[in-house]
C-alpha cells in the first residue's frame, strides 16, 4: 500500500462526489432497477473494504474478488480456467461481432498474437503525430470559444474519434462526418445499458429493444468500413503504396505462428472493436481529468507549467516530457475507470484463497471498488496524481490498479490510450483553463458500459493566450 508519508499534504485534496456504498441488501426489483440506471450503485460497503465478497443473486453466485494476490491468481496464475463470462459477451457480441473484445478460445488466440505486434511500442510511437495534431485541434477549438460555454465531454468525444480515425484510416471515413459520428454514437448508446433480459440469460434471438434500435445505425458503420477495406485492397493490389495507419497494419498482419492473415470480416469486426473500445474510455477518461483539474486549482497549475515548457517548437508534445500529465490520467483513471468492471466465469470449479469458486460461477475484478478500496489507498476517494509520479509509482502493487485489465486479455490498447490521452491533456492545459459552469448540477458518473458524467460536462473556456500568439502547427483537416 502507497502511505501518507510519500505524498504531499500541504494541498487541500480534492475528493469527488460519487454514490455512497450501500450498507444494506437491494431486492431483487431493486437490483435489477439499479443495475439498469446506474450500476455503480448497486455496490456494498463490505465490497470496499472485503479482500473477496461471495454471494448468491439474480446472477447465480457472483465472487468479488479486491486481493492483488487473488486477481493476479484470477487474471495470470489460473487464467486458463476463467472465461469472459455470458453476461460481457451477451452484451458485446451482438456490436462488436468477433472481434478481439468479444473472440473466445482459439478464434481469440489467433486473433490476439496476430493483432498484438500492430500495436508494440514502435507503432504506438509513430501514432503521436496523429495524437499531437487532433489534440492541438481540439485545444485550438476550445480556446476560440474563450469566455464561451463549451459542453467538454462532446468534446473529448470529438478527439478520441479524431485520433481514431487519423490512426484506423489516414485517408479519412470519406462519408459525411457528422453522419458518421451520430452512427457511431447510436450504435454505442444502444449496446451501452444492460438488458434485463442478458441478466436472466435469454437467448440472444430474442431481440432486444436496444439492440434493434441500434440496427440501422450498426448497418451504415459497417458498410463505411467495407467501403474501405475494399478501397485499400484495391490501393494495394494496384502496387499502390498504402499509407501507415492500423487499416494498413491489420490487412497486412500475419500470425507469427502459423503465417495466417486476417479474414476481410476478422478486419471489419477488430475496427468496429477498436473504435468501440478505444473511443469512449479515452473520451471519459479526458473529461474525468478536465473535471477534476477544474476542482484542483494547485493540480491545473501544475499541469499547465510542464505543458508549457514541453511544448516543441513544432508545437507538439514528446509523451517523455509529460510526467504530470500522465499522473493526472492515470490517477483519473483510479477515480473513475472507464471500465469499472470485468467478469470472468470459472470453466471448472476452483478455490481462490480459501473461497470456494463453483464451476460456471461469475468472479468479478471491479477497478471501481479495487481503486477505492479501503486496505488499499492511502485516501481512497482523493485527487492525488503525485501518487503516480515515477517516484511513487513502484508503491503501488501491480494488481491493485487495473483500468486495462490484467493478463493475457489485457488490453491492447492500454499505451496507445495512455499516450493519446496524455498528449490531448497537455494541448488543452497548454491552451485553455476549463472551469465547471457556476449553475452545473453536482456531477455524478453514470456506468454504461464505460463511466461517463451523467448529463455531460459544461464548462467556461477561458483562452490562455491571446488568439494568434499560439505555437502550434498549422489547422490540419480532420472528420470529428
Ligand atoms: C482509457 C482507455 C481504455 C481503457 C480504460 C480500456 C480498458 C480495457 C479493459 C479493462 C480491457 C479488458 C477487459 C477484460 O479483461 O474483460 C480492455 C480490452 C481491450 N481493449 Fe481497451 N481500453 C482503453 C482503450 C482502448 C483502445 C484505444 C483500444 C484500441 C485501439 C482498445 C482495445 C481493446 C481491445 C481490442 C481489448 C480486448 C483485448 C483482448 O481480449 O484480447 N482499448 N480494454
Amino acid at each position: 500500500m502507497q502511505t501518507d508519508a510519500t505524498l504531499p499534504r500541504e494541498t487541500v485534496r480534492f475528493r469527488p462526489e460519487v454514490p455512497k456504498p450501500r450498507t444494506e441488501d437491494l431486492s431483487l426489483f431493486g437490483f435489477l432497477r439499479a443495475a439498469r440506471e446506474n450500476p455503480i450503485t448497486t455496490w456494498m460497503r463490505s465490497h470496499f473494504e472485503q479482500p473477496v465478497v461471495a454471494a448468491d443473486g439474480v446472477l447465480g453466485r457472483v465472487t468479488v474478488v479486491s486481493d492483488p494476490a487473488f486477481i493476479r491468481y484470477l487474471f495470470v496464475e489460473n487464467a486458463r480456467n476463467y472465461r469472459k463470462d455470458d453476461l460481457q459477451r451477451r452484451i458485446l457480441a451482438p456490436g462488436l461481432g468477433n472481434g478481439l473484445l468479444s473472440a473466445e478460445g482459439e478464434e481469440w488466440k489467433n486473433q490476439r498474437r496476430t493483432i498484438a505486434p500492430i500495436f508494440s511500442a514502435r507503432h504506438v510511437t509513430s501514432f503521436s503525430d496523429s495524437m499531437n495534431l487532433a489534440g492541438a485541434r481540439v485545444a485550438r477549438r476550445l480556446a476560440r470559444r474563450d469566455g464561451a460555454y463549451v459542453e467538454a465531454a462532446n468534446e473529448m468525444t470529438r478527439v478520441s474519434l479524431d485520433v481514431l480515425e487519423r490512426t484506423i484510416f489516414t485517408q479519412g471515413l470519406q462519408r459525411d462526418p457528422d453522419a458518421v459520428g451520430r452512427a457511431i454514437t447510436r450504435f454505442l448508446e444502444a449496446i451501452g445499458p444492460i438488458d434485463p433480459l442478458d441478466v436472466f440469460g435469454v437467448p440472444g434471438f430474442v431481440p432486444r429493444i436496444g439492440r434493434l434500435r441500434a440496427r440501422p445505425a450498426g448497418r451504415f458503420f459497417e458498410e463505411v468500413v467495407d467501403e474501405l477495406i475494399e478501397r485499400r485492397r484495391t490501393l494495394t493490389a494496384g502496387g499502390g503504396e498504402a499509407p501507415h495507419d492500423l487499416l494498413t497494419l491489420l490487412l497486412t498482419a500475419s500470425d507469427p505462428e502459423t503465417g495466417n492473415g486476417l479474414t476481410d470480416l476478422e478486419v471489419k469486426a477488430n475496427i468496429v472493436t477498436f473504435i468501440a473500445a478505444g473511443h469512449e474510455t479515452t473520451a471519459n477518461a479526458l473529461s474525468w481529468a478536465l473535471y477534476c483539474l477544474s476542482q484542483d486549482e494547485a493540480s491545473r497549475e501544475r499541469l499547465e507549467t510542464e505543458a508549457d515548457a514541453a511544448i516543441g517548437a513544432d508545437g507538439h508534445f514528446a509523451l517523455a516530457d509529460l510526467p504530470f500529465a500522465k499522473a493526472v490520467m492515470e490517477e483519473t483513471m483510479r477515480l473513475f475507470p472507464p471500465v469499472p468492471f470485468m467478469s470472468r466465469q470459472a470453466i471448472r470449479e476452483d478455490r481462490i484463497g480459501r473461497i470456494k469458486i463453483p464451476k460456471n460461477s461469475t468472479v468479478m475484478v471491479a477497478p471501481w471498488v479495487l481503486h477505492r478500496h479501503r486496505t488499499l489507498w492511502d485516501d481512497p476517494d482523493a485527487f492525488v496524481p503525485d501518487r503516480f509520479l515515477p517516484e511513487n509509482r513502484d508503491a503501488i502493487p501491480r494488481f491493485a490498479y487495473l483500468p486495462f485489465g490484467a493478463g493475457p486479455r489485457v488490453c491492447i490498447g492500454q499505451s496507445f490510450s495512455l499516450q493519446e490521452a496524455t498528449i490531448v491533456l497537455a494541448h488543452v492545459a497548454h491552451a485553455v483553463r476549463l472551469d465547471l459552469a457556476a449553475d452545473h448540477p453536482p456531477v455524478v458518473p453514470l456506468h454504461r458500459v464505460t463511466l461517463r458524467p451523467q448529463g455531460g460536462l459544461r464548462m467556461v473556456a477561458r483562452a490562455r493566450r491571446k488568439a494568434g500568439s499560439e505555437r502550434s502547427s498549422s489547422p490540419s483537416p480532420g472528420l470529428f
